[in-house]
């Protein structure tokens, strides 16, 4: 078969333990259907900056720009916390989204039938509950300049945000193009009461909208669909939004599924190329205890199959396992309701890997 070569940053705090748990579902996939690939590991993050000197290393770089796809645990922790901007592990992540081109991050969360116990909703609301945020991933207020500078009041900083319109119809066009392979519905979230960039972005949205006659479009403002994703998640179906609405929007969707440790992700540019990490980050307050969720990062190579390698097959298998397994009642500590029958990560990793099958 051929060889699809994937780049593995595993990073900081659980990231290495779910990224662990990842590559025991690659190797099984690879004895199940004959695929190959090569991993090639690279250092990112706070252990890049205590190793390396810099967060986002050129030989990380590298690696990454020569696979196919990247498969990425998370970075960040308190040690890193009071660097200075250019030695933050967080500025690592922003570089790499950057330079490999991927403005669309996508955050599926769909809520297991029998996890609807485990989250902090009600089980007859999230009923049914199946959405995909469409993050744009490189531009708004993360990208844009910020300084420091002194005002009447003291020092000032300043973040700005910026959007022009190729940025908004690129990411704009897949909301709609995923809308249409589901259910045909797209929110376009944005603040566009008070925002310039949100008006421009809305003024896009209602432009190519025609094209898509289709697809049924509401625009939700941010606030207002924050509280609408808690009152009625279910009659969501695609939420096509900027950077940080998106970043946000997605920890709230997170817990209609019942725990941040359930959620994948996909960055994507324009071509197949892709990066795949959970949603959630580097957990410091329970790294190194082994008790941490896999899932994520498991559905993130799910996703990875799908969208990057079409491999639709060995994407379904992983995604029954993992229904199996909680299907089955074994639950990690984020996602149990009785504690005390947790089990921990490796163990979660081995019962998913064992269920894969064809
Ligand atoms: P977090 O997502 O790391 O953790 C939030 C809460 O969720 C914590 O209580 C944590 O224990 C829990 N949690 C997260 N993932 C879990 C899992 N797989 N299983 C069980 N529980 C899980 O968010 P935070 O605490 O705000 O951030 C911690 C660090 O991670 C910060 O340095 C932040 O910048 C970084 N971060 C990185 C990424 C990324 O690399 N993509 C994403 C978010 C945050
Ligand atoms: C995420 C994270 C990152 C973001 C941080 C760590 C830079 O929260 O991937 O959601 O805000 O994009
Ligand atoms: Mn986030």
């Amino acid at each position: 078969a051929e060889v699809k070569k994937i780049a593995v940053i595993a990073g900081d705090g659980i990231g290495p333990e779910v990224v662990g748990e990842a590559i025991k579902v690659l190797k099984k996939t690879e004895e199940l259907f004959g695929y190959k690939f090569e991993l090639e590991h690279g250092l990112f993050g706070g252990i890049a900056i205590d190793e390396k000197g810099t967060p986002l290393p050129q030989e990380t770089l590298d690696i990454c720009q020569r696979a196919d796809a990247v498969l990425l645990g998370a970075v960040g922790g308190p040690k890193w916390d009071n660097n200075s901007k250019e030695l933050r592990p967080e500025t690592g992540l922003l570089g790499i989204r950057k330079a490999l081109g991927l403005f669309s991050n996508i955050r599926p969360a769909v809520v297991f039938d029998c996890l609807k116990d485990a989250s902090t909703l009600k089980p007859e609301v999230l009923e049914g509950t199946d959405l995909i945020v469409v993050r744009e991933l490189t531009g708004g207020i993360y990208f844009g300049e910020k300084f420091r500078r002194e005002g009447a009041g003291g020092q000032e900083a300043i973040d700005t945000c910026v959007y022009n319109v190729q940025e908004i119809e690129r990411i704009v066009r897949q909301g709609f193009e995923i809308a249409q392979k589901r259910r045909k519905k797209l929110a376009s979230v944005d603040k566009a009461n008070v925002l310039e960039t949100s008006r421009l972005w809305r003024e896009t949205v209602n432009k190519i909208a025609p094209e898509y006659p289709d697809v049924e479009l509401e625009h939700v403002l941010v606030d207002n669909c924050a509280m609408q994703l808690l009152r009625r998640p279910s009659s969501f179906d695609v939420i096509v939004t900027e950077n940080m609405f998106g970043d946000i929007l997605s920890d709230e969707a997170a817990m209609l599924t019942g725990s941040i440790g359930m959620l994948s992700s996909a960055s994507l540019g324009e071509g197949s190329f892709g990066l795949y990490e959970p949603v959630h980050g580097s957990a410091p307050d329970i790294a190194g205890q082994g008790i941490s969720n896999p899932i994520a990062t498991i559905l993130s190579v799910a996703l990875m199959f799908q969208l990057t390698f079409g491999y639709a097959e060995a994407a379904e298998v992983i995604e029954r396992a993992v229904k199996q397994v909680l299907d089955a009642g074994h639950r990690t500590g984020d996602i149990a309701v009785d504690k005390s029958q947790a089990i921990g990560t490796t163990a979660m990793g081995d019962l998913i890997v064992a269920a894969m099958v064809r």
